[in-house]
């Protein structure tokens, strides 16, 4: 086995929470194999500009429940150029960083993949993204927790949609992916989800709205995915308030945002990262590299780096079926 002596671990592209869950156990499982860790701050902006901390046991003390990432995140830029992967891989060297963990989504991964091709260093990710989008793993560190603040506001809208008899469209985050939407509409009770994986016409959308609220409901709320193509929530609502046939509704639109980012993981999400955070490092030592962790069917598992991107993770069409049922 390779001689390794200190690993460098970032979070990178969007936080998401258990990221710090991932942290403290990436950092101590390292220090448990006498590796020393440094913290790279601002993901790949921090390593290219040297912003390192060397991380101990009790510098993980007491983050496993908090939300957002004690190393910062950045979007980078400059790493995107070869120079600025060169300059990164530069200051690698001079702090003699020989492993790396990478903890973040897609764009991480695109990053952590080249310095691996061009810089021959051993890296391995990990899946943190509230968005869910990465083959290779069921579900990504951030994504149980997103869901839970979205269903707990989804519950909390219903109260008021009821009290005014309101439609009311809820948009959601997940980029060009429909995971979130898809189940916090099952869970939250949605009348009506629309996720990017799917076309829907304006029109099919109107007539299931008109047809619901002519039903006698008591309200009714159209769960949006950001990425939809009819516009998210904003795109709807104009389209609505354009229609003669929906002067009469009462309509309020909410995006939920950043809300979804933020907060303390939930159980699920820190068991997770913490599973992920000690199985990426034990993998480095064992001499994978340029792979993400991931959870499939319950195992640990590992697959290319350029499988993760270059793959589309599929939405479960039958969980669509179950909110036209349902609804
Ligand atoms: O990838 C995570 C995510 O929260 C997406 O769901 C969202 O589209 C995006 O990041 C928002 O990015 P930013 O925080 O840079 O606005």
């Amino acid at each position: 086995m390779q001689d390794f002596q200190r690993l460098g671990v970032y979070t990178s592209g969007g936080d998401a929470p258990g990221m710090n869950a991932c942290l403290r156990a990436v950092v101590r499982t390292a220090l448990a194999n006498d590796l020393d860790v440094t913290g790279i701050r601002r993901g790949y902006e921090g390593m290219i500009e040297g912003d390192f901390v060397e991380l101990d046991r009790r510098s993980v003390s007491n983050i496993l429940q908090t939300g957002g990432t004690v190393l910062k995140s950045a979007r980078s830029e400059a790493f995107r150029t070869e120079e600025g992967r060169r300059q990164a891989a530069e200051q690698l060297a001079n702090n003699r960083i020989d492993l790396l963990v990478a903890i973040g989504g897609d764009g991480t991964f695109r990053g952590a993949t080249k310095l691996h091709d061009e810089h021959e260093i051993p890296v391995v990710g990990v899946p943190g993204t509230i968005d869910n989008d990465l083959y290779g793993t069921d579900a990504t560190i951030g994504y149980d927790s997103a869901l839970n603040t979205a269903i707990e506001n989804i519950d909390r809208i219903r109260d008021t949609a009821d009290a005014h008899n309101r439609l009311f469209l809820v948009e959601v985050m997940g980029r060009d992916s429909g995971f979130i939407a898809l189940n916090c509409g099952i869970g939250g009770g949605a009348e009506l989800v629309l996720i990017p994986e799917t076309i829907t016409e304006m029109d099919m959308v109107k007539e299931r709205i008109l047809s619901l609220m002519s039903a006698q409901r008591r309200s009714t709320i159209v769960v949006v995915a950001e990425g939809d193509e009819l516009g998210g929530a904003r795109g709807i609502e104009r389209a609505l308030r354009d229609d003669q046939d929906f002067s009469d509704i009462d309509l309020r639109s909410t995006i939920l945002g950043h809300t979804q980012r933020g907060g303390a993981p939930t159980a699920s999400d820190r068991v997770l990262a913490s599973r992920l955070g000690l199985e990426a490092v034990e993998a480095l030592l064992d001499g994978h590299a340029d792979v993400m962790v991931g959870l499939v069917n319950k195992d640990l598992k590992l697959t290319p780096l350029q499988n993760v991107f270059g793959r589309r993770k599929s939405i479960d069409y039958d969980l669509l079926k179950l909110t036209q049922i349902l609804s």
